[in-house]
């Protein structure tokens, strides 16, 4: 099996850094052109370069995904420029720690603004246009693990909007199944980025050592013994999902989280 996007577009949402840098690098190594969305022009680019160095074909773009009208004018630079427009990948996310009594009205509305309203923005302006280009393109949401069923230490808002997107990419595989327009969302485990940095932050800020705390997530999350899970492993899934070798698959949600959720 080998993944050929050549001539194709793509548009990926939170591509800065992370699991979002992770799946535009494996879609452009596949031969892509990959628009790569962030909060800013200078982490886009960051990105931009990398993939360059590498002879990849790749443009930074600026939206907050928050806004539909950000998502809609990075899909349309996108268009206007290879005239294309085959996968998109709402991946943009952040996390809160508040305790579901705690968190405050700011944090809930951030959360669903950005995590849930941000792949709905995605997925709307995505399937449109991929409908009026009469192109059979795929479309894959970042959810999570979280998403699957509550958990009980500080995650749960962010699971509440989780889940949101996991009944969204259901939603949106409606819409788009009549036109082969294939929807799909990937729920990774626990990844070492940034979020996951911030994660331990908290932890440290509690006393705790931050190596001790990581290795107490994994033990208390993730039952496959492999150790860590790397952006990559979550970057090969989204790859395959948005390739001619997942035609027949929409609406679905695959864990990629070495066993946190089996369901
Ligand atoms: N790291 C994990 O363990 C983990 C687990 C499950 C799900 N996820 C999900 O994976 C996705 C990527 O997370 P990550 O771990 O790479 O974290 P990260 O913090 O490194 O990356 C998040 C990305 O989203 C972008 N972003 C945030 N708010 C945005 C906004 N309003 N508009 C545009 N972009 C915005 C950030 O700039 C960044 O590029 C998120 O949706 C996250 O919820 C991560």
């Amino acid at each position: 099996m080998k993944l050929d996007f050549t001539g194709k577009t793509a548009v990926i949402f939170g591509a800065s850094r992370g699991i979002g840098e992770a799946i535009a690098t494996e879609i452009a190594r596949a031969g892509a052109i990959v628009y790569l969305a962030a909060r800013s022009e200078k982490s886009g680019l960051g990105v931009k370069e990398k993939l360059e160095t590498e002879g990849l074909r790749a443009e930074a773009c600026v939206a907050d995904v928050s806004k539909y009208e950000d998502v809609d004018a990075v899909l349309c630079r996108a268009i206007r420029e290879t005239g294309r427009l085959d996968i998109v990948v709402n991946n943009a996310g952040i996390v809160c720690l508040s305790s579901f009594l705690d968190a405050t009205q700011e944090e809930i509305h951030d959360l669903i603004n950005i995590n849930l309203m941000g792949a709905n923005n995605g997925c709307q302006a995505a399937i449109k246009h991929m409908i009026e280009l009469e192109i059979s393109g795929k479309i894959v949401n970042t959810a999570s693990f979280a998403g699957r069923h509550a958990l009980q230490a500080g995650f749960s808002h962010y699971g509440m909007t989780k889940a949101g997107v996991i009944y969204l990419t259901q939603a949106a595989a409606y819409a788009g199944a009549p036109y082969n327009i294939n929807v799909n969302a990937v729920c990774p485990g626990i990844i070492r980025s940034k979020m996951w940095e911030t994660i331990l932050d908290s932890y440290v800020d509690n006393g705790l050592d931050r190596e001790t705390s990581w290795k107490d997530s994994l033990k208390t999350f993730i039952p496959l013994a492999r150790g860590d899970q790397k952006a990559e492993d979550i970057a090969y899934t989204v790859a395959f999902l948005c390739s001619e070798y997942a035609d027949h698959i929409t609406g679905q949600s695959i864990n990629v989280d070495g066993g946190a959720a089996m369901n």
